[in-house]
Order: C-alpha cells, then structure tokens, then sequence
C-alpha cells in the first residue's frame, strides 16, 4: 500500500479561460418498490453547525476512530482515494463504541488527508446529503469525526469493494463480473441514482463512476461519495459552475465545455459506465493500441450492429448473454451518451428498461439450461405463453412470470 496520499486526476477546469487544465487534488425514483426516506433536502446553503447537528448520525472523537481500526494499520486498507485512505474497523452495533476486531458491526473509516484541509467542503457535503438521504443504493454514513484537523467519515462495510476492482482488477481474487451480476449492478446504481433525481431528493450527483458504485455481499450496487454532489437546480434551470469538477471520462461533454450541471450529466455519466460494463474497458486507457484510447469513440460504431457487437463486448462474459440482451443493454448506454441532455432518458426510465432486460436475460437462461436438460418448455403453462424466440426478438416481456428458481430481483 502507498502512503495513503496519493491523489487521483480529477476534472478541474477554470471555465471560459480555455484551459483545460486538470488538477491533482479533488477540491473541491425510487422507481417505486422499495421504501426510501429523505428528511426533505434543504435547497439553501446550510452552516457548518447546521449541518453536523441535523444530520441523524454519530460524532465519533478520534481515538475512538483509531481504536476501531487498530491505529489505522496499514493492512485494514480498504481503498485510496483522492482525499486518502479508507480502513476496516469494528464497532459495537448498540452503542458504537470500538469493538474487538470480527465482532460487532463492521465499518470503513474514511480518513481525510488534512494537508490544508483540502477535503473539508467534500467532507461536508457528504455529511449534508448522506446525513439526511436514505436509500437501499446509497451506502450509509454511521457517523463522522471533526477533532481538531481530522476529518473522518465512517460508512457501513461493503464487502465486496467497488465495482470499479471488480471490473477492471487482474487477480485471481477478483474473478471476472457475471452478465447476470453486470445487469444487476447496473440496476442497483440506476435505482440509487433515479432516486437522487426524484423530487424527493433533487441532487445531481456529479461523480457517478465504477470507483463510486460499492457492492454489499449479495452484489447489491450502493453509490458512495457525494462530495461533489450539488441540489439540484430549480425547473427547467441549469447550474452554471465557474469550475468543473469531476472525473475525466465520465463528465458529460456540456459540461465539461460550458459548466451547465443537470441531472442529465448524471445520465450521461450512467451511459459511460454501463458501457465499460458491456465492454470490461475503462473509458479512458492510454494503454490500448492506438484508436481504442477513448472507450466511447472506440465502441459506438460496433453498439447497434446484430453483427459487430461481439466485438466490442467484453470476452470474459462470452456465452452468458443473448445477442437481444447485449443489443438492448447497448441502446440504453447509447441513449445515455447522447450528445445533447435532452435527447438523453431520464433515469426512471433507465430504471424500466433494465429491469425489463434483466427479466429477459434471466428467462433466456432459464430456458436454455431447462433445454439443455432436455425439458420440452413449450408444454410447461409457465413458459406457453411465449417462446424463447419471442424473448430474442425483443417482445417485451413485462407480463410473463418468472421461472420460479429464477433468484428473486432483490431492489
Ligand atoms: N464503505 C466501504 N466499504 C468497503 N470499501 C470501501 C468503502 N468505501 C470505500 N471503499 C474502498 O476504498 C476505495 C477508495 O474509496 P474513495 O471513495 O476514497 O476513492 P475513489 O472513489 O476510489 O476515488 P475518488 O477519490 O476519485 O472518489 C474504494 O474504491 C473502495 O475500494
Ligand atoms: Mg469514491
């Protein structure tokens, strides 16, 4: 492990001075089927003090913190971000005091690198919407510690780390990510972030990456980091910011040129990320041959063609996926990427068409496997109603029943 302070590129770029400049610092619906609570967000700037006594979680000190984690030691690392590194630690689940290390409830402590307190407006900023926001897809915030110069944010544990090591890791602990547990992740950040847009929350999010989408045991997708998340502005609006900021790749191209902020560069982000899941690249890899640098540019001709897309889908799912799902899956990270916002979907409908595709994957291999054991499907009244190749086809298949062992959508 580094040193813990080591700082990822993010987008950074004085608007209107034509620089495009990058800087080494990070300065800076529901769709219906699940509860979600938000203590209604507050549109207005809110203090420091405003903040920190109105959100529902707990002040830890630092000592408690650093006994939790055992002194932050090197080997209870988690991750490294951009503002530092993130430790296990153990909590008891009633009181939160420290816990013995594989008892109680388990955490990740997100320690703040405090050089010139670079962090701390991030740092706020999660406590102002993870304090307040709810939901299955955003991961938790327990608590946070504001001791002298330490800042420190203690989230719930997610087992399975980001999406982004999973994807895009090489190791034999991280074995490459199923098409099944792709939709699923897919689904699981598209709910986290329709919600966000709703009216119950109003916040364009605005860092919608594989690093930001975290995975509980079950590959439950939760999005994380809020420090560049904004309220959203009011109908019909835009922001206009005088810096943008964000990370290289995954910004929506208005953006990124003229710092108009909607929801719908959180949509554009969303297409950026479905599309590496398609494809197992990263959007942006110098390190591929020449004309593959750019995910996008690389793999929009091949998207919509029955015959070029296995090209560009990621081998390592080969076989798990049907030729309509992939074509499918493809027009949605097509229709997010669209050039101009308005032409882009909002998420709710994202949220429909994926659940849509990930009801007829599963059909597709219930009925394959079912006929590879040699059932004769077309007499089971389940499956009558429509064929295979209906679901191939693209018919929709809303209305048909899952087959029962097909595993539960969990939202
Ligand atoms: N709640 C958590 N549970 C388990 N692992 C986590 C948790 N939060 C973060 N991590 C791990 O720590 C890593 C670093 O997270 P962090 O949010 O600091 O940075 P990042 O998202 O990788 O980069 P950036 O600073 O650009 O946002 C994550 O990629 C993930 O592997
Ligand atoms: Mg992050």
């Amino acid at each position: 492990m580094g040193s813990c302070w080591s700082s990822r590129i993010k987008a950074e770029s004085p608007l209107h001075r034509g620089a495009s400049s990058s800087s080494s610092r990070k300065d800076g619906n529901n769709s219906g089927d699940f509860s979600s609570r938000v203590s209604s967000m507050p549109q207005t700037p809110r203090t420091e003090g405003e903040i920190l006594q109105s959100s529902n979680i707990k002040s830890f000190t630092f000592n408690e913190l650093k006994t939790a984690t055992r002194n932050f030691r090197p080997d209870s690392v988690l991750g490294e971000g951009g503002f530092g590194c993130v430790f296990k630690g153990w909590i008891d689940e009633q009181t939160y005091t420290p816990a013995k290390p594989g008892t109680g409830l388990v955490i990740a402590v997100k320690r703040l690198n405090t050089e010139g307190f670079q962090g701390h407006k991030e740092w706020l900023a999660e406590i102002n919407y993870l304090g307040q926001l709810y939901h299955p897809n955003l991961v938790k915030l327990i608590g946070y510690c504001l001791e002298d110069e330490h800042r420190l944010l203690v989230y719930e544990f997610m087992p399975r780390g980001s999406l982004e090591n999973h994807l895009f890791r090489r190791s034999s602990y991280y074995q490459p990510v199923p098409w099944k547990i792709r939709l699923k992740v897919a689904l699981g950040s598209a709910k986290g972030l329709a919600f966000l847009h709703s009216d119950k929350a109003k916040v364009i999010y605005r860092d919608f990456k594989t690093s930001n989408i975290l995975l509980d045991s079950n590959y439950d997708a939760k999005l994380s980091d809020f420090g560049l998340a904004k309220d959203g502005p009011a109908a019909g609006k835009s922001h206009v910011s005088t810096r943008v900021m964000g990370t290289y790749g995954y910004a929506a191209p208005e953006y990124m040129a003229t710092g108009h902020l909607t929801e719908k560069s959180d949509v554009y982000s969303f297409g950026v990320v479905l599309l590496e899941m398609l494809c197992g690249r990263r959007v942006l890899d110098k390190n591929r041959p020449s004309g593959e640098h750019n995910l996008i540019e690389w793999a929009k001709p091949f998207l919509s063609s029955k015959r070029k897309i296995f090209h560009v889908m990621d081998t390592r799912i080969q076989g798990q996926y049907s030729l309509n799902g992939a074509l499918k899956a493809a027009s949605i990270a097509i229709k997010c990427l669209s050039p101009e916002p308005k032409s882009r979907p909002h998420m709710n409908d994202v949220v429909r068409a994926l659940e849509q595709l990930k009801e007829s994957e599963e059909l597709v291999v219930a009925i394959e496997s079912q006929q590879k054991m040699g059932r004769d499907l077309s007499a089971d009244p389940k499956y009558r109603r429509r064929s295979a190749n209906d679901i191939y086809n693209g018919k929709s298949s809303a209305s048909y029943p899952r087959p029962s062992y097909a595993p539960a959508v969990r939202t």
